[in-house]
């Protein structure tokens, strides 16, 4: 498991498969708006990719989140899209309603910060979110990601086009122990 100050990453469990599909994938709204895709419903026992880990895809790495002390699942992380000509891939992240605006979301960025460069030597993250997305914003600049750009109106949600916002971090740029901006530091590892 990797480890941050809160929150743990770890491997995908049968058991957390029916909460994250009740908790996150069912629903709609922060499905439009997280996926990039249209919303759908998972059926109980789906194989359906968000949920079920496969092995055979090495660009795509599914975590489950919990929180560090109790082990409780409290959302899903993944670097996805790894590129290893380029060494770049990103970074996507959920947390089950309870679990936000308590400071999980920037551990758990911290921690993909740490398994993307440091495990894996990769050179370049990069975060594609919804522009008012303010918690995604901050939990990534929070760990050194900066704005690079907006995709103008390159989202469709519920109806409507809305801008992306781009956010990278290279390597050479980040900081594993963050000082006093937040109180996220992590932990050492
Ligand atoms: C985005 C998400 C992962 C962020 O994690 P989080 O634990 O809620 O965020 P944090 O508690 O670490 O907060 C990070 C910053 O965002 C701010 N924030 C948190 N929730 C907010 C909200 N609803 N509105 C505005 N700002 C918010 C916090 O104040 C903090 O900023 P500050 O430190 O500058 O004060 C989480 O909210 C989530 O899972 N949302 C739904 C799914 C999603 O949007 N995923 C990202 C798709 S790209």
């Amino acid at each position: 498991m990797l480890k941050g100050n809160t929150v743990g990453l770890r491997a995908r469990h049968e058991d957390d498969i029916p909460i994250l599909r009740t908790e996150l994938y069912d629903d709609v709204v922060n499905g439009s708006r997280a996926e990039g895709r249209p919303w759908r419903p998972i059926s109980p026992g789906s194989q359906d990719s968000r949920l079920m880990v496969n092995d055979n895809d090495p660009g795509f790495v599914p975590f489950s989140v919990v929180e560090l002390d109790s082990g409780t699942l409290i959302g899903m992380a993944t670097l996805w899209g790894i590129d290893t000509h380029n060494r770049s891939a990103h970074i996507g992240l959920g947390l089950l309603p309870a679990a936000r605006g308590k400071g999980y979301g920037t551990d758990v960025v911290a921690v993909l910060c740490h398994y993307g460069f440091t495990v894996r030597g990769l050179h370049r993250l990069q975060i594609e979110t919804l522009a008012d997305n303010t918690a995604m914003l901050r939990s990534a600049e929070h760990n050194g990601f900066v704005r690079e750009g907006v995709l103008r109106s390159s989202a469709w949600v519920l109806g409507e086009f809305l801008d992306q916002t781009l956010l990278g971090l290279l390597a050479r740029d980040w900081n594993p122990n963050p000082q006093p901006e937040s109180d996220h530091q992590p932990q050492s590892r």
